[in-house]
């Protein structure tokens, strides 16, 4: 097989000669003799500190290239901080994507290693993988460990809140809060909840992107290394097999990624980043299928937020292979992985080795899992509610909205004594979609007003055209389609207006006559929210953003182009 990388090297003549000098530096002639030429994308970078030891693991990777008889290059690609990246690391997850596709195809490479784990990190690297079509793996950098504070173990980021949550209750002294914080990030690695790090590192692996059994390794875990290594070798065999994602990521593999989410009950970001991918490849995948393939399928892992456990618990317990075995006749038997051998192939081998942490089929953390797609002329292109997440007495109601225009806005008057809101209210929260943030923040899962709070009530219903942290509960309905910046009815919702939730129908729905609904206009706020940059990223973003529905991915940068330059360097 000719190697694209030929293209750049093979040959005497003057171009090929340029090629090859300014890449020598030491390295012998015969590297540029029909070895194959494999990337190791980076997402390594301090100011992403859940993937600040992927070089360690890009050395691993490096090892394994080098056995298998390639060269391995590493490449630095843009790195998303999920904590530190303003005004939110999803406006930047198509940049991105789109950066390393880029890379990926204007260099010499044959194959590429993925080295991702903070949230939008593997997303935005299958993205770029999928559009450039060169064989690729996903190598997870993993959770960290499990933190404990006063003798209990922290789950990062579900435990801000509730440490925050006693300091406000007086339960604990702001000291001991702030002596907390050396504490939440026991080790090197992503947040070790089932947040979306976590929850998007196993539906790769269920995707098929990732070698199964690896997903979920602890970031210091020398099983990690040794996996990275495994995959660099691995990597050399996918490019002579020509096993590129257009070749083995089908169908079939979405649906069993929307299995794996449902089981491990997995954040609702995986629905914005499985579509994205999706659409990349020209796989025809629609958010009823995650409510059609996951909704009945049941939590079997008992982990924060949902439950108890941390990641370093869950890969002790068996891992995503132990959970897939459980639901084994839901999957496709069809969908292949990464080493060429369908995923189903690998669990037969795969035990419990602890229930309370992986629970058995015959004893669910919850019997319904998965993610109900809404539908209602609140939210004509659809929504989303995760019905285990929720309140039971919510999932079917009836109440006046309160209506905010944006976060800063929820912020200003959310605890105002004055405000009228009772535990029956439904909080509207607009502003916050891809192009009316922009970029589509976490923010659906809005706090509860204080004073209801001092009540005792600890849920209401909730709706946003924005999306939740993976680590957040509650009665929310979010990624309202469309949302309100681009016209979506959201826009035209009022204070006092009644909201009919009826999760069991999939409707969400507001009682507002036909002629009132066509004689009001959004106010301006709603419209265009904070959103008015004149140039860069995010004049772009807003102007070729979709909606929720499809992924949230640029107009353009649906499909793919493939690996091929049609010009030469000059
Ligand atoms: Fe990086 Fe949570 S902040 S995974």
């Amino acid at each position: 097989m000719e190697l694209r990388s030929a293209h750049w090297y093979a040959g005497e003549h003057r171009n090929a000669y340029i090629h090859r000098a300014w890449m020598r530096r030491g390295v012998p002639g015969d590297a540029f003799t029909g070895r194959p030429q494999i990337a190791i994308a980076n997402t390594a970078s301090d100011f992403t500190p859940c993937n600040a030891h992927l070089t360690e693991v890009a050395a691993s990777v490096k090892n394994g290239i080098y056995e298998a008889g390639g060269i391995p290059l590493e490449l630095p690609v843009v790195s998303l901080g999920e904590t530190n990246v303003r005004p939110t690391a999803m406006l930047w997850r198509n940049m991105a994507a789109m950066a390393c596709e880029e890379m990926l195809r204007a260099n010499p490479i044959d194959a590429v290693v993925l080295l991702g784990g903070c949230d939008k990190t593997i997303p935005a690297l299958l993205m770029a993988a999928a559009s450039v079509d060169l064989p690729a793996v996903v190598v997870p950098g993993g959770p960290m460990l499990t933190g404990t504070f006063r003798g209990a173990p922290l789950g990062c980021g579900t435990d801000v809140w509730r440490l925050s949550e006693e300091v406000r209750a007086g339960t604990l002294s702001q000291e001991q809060f702030s002596r907390s914080e050396s504490a939440m990030i026991r080790s090197r690695g992503h947040c070790n909840t089932m947040g979306t790090a976590s929850t998007m590192a196993l539906v790769a692996e269920a995707l098929g992107t990732v070698v199964p059994g690896v997903a979920g390794t602890p970031a210091p875990d020398s099983r990690l290394l040794e996996a990275a290594h495994g995959s660099g070798r691995l990597v050399v065999d996918m490019l002579a097999a020509d096993r590129r994602p257009s070749t083995f990521l089908t169908k079939a593999s979405f649906h069993n990624a929307i299995v794996a989410l449902a089981a491990i009950g997995g954040s609702t970001n995986a629905v914005v980043h499985l579509l994205a991918i999706a659409g990349r490849l020209g796989v025809e995948l629609t958010i009823d299928d995650f409510d059609r393939i996951g909704s009945h399928v049941p939590v079997l892992v008992d982990l924060q937020p949902a439950g108890r456990f941390l990641m370093e618990d869950f890969h002790r317990a068996g891992g995503l292979l132990a959970v897939l075995r459980e639901v084994q006749d839901l999957l496709d038997p069809t969908a292949l992985t990464v080493t060429g051998t369908p995923l189903v192939d690998y669990l037969s081998d795969a035990p419990i080795w602890d229930p309370e942490v992986i629970r058995t089929r015959s004893a669910p953390l919850v019997a319904e899992g998965g993610i109900a797609v809404l539908r209602g002329n609140l939210a004509p292109g659809g929504a989303l509610i995760k019905p285990a997440a929720a309140s039971p007495h919510l999932l079917q109601h009836r109440g006046p909205a309160v209506v905010f225009d944006s976060i800063e806005d929820f912020h200003a008057r959310i605890d105002d004594p004055d405000l009228a809101v009772t535990a029956d209210s439904v909080l509207v929260l607009r502003g916050c979609g891809p192009k009316g943030y922009p970029g589509m923040p976490e923010v659906s899962n809005m706090p509860l007003p204080k004073k209801l709070l001092e009540q005792g009530i600890r849920d209401m219903v909730r709706v946003c055209d924005g999306r939740m942290s993976g680590t957040a509960y509650g009665t929310v309905i979010l990624h309202v389609t469309p949302e309100a910046a681009a016209n979506g009815p959201l826009a035209l919702v009022r204070t006092g207006d009644m909201v009919v939730l009826d999760v069991a129908a999939r409707r969400i729905d507001v009682e507002v006559s036909e002629e009132d609904w066509a004689r009001r206009t959004p106010n301006d706020a709603t419209v265009t929210g904070f959103a008015n940059p004149r140039r860069g990223w995010e004049r772009l973003y807003i102007d070729h953003v979709q909606q929720a529905d499809t992924g949230a991915d640029l107009d353009f940068l649906i499909g793919s182009s493939g690996w091929k330059v049609s010009r030469e360097s000059h």
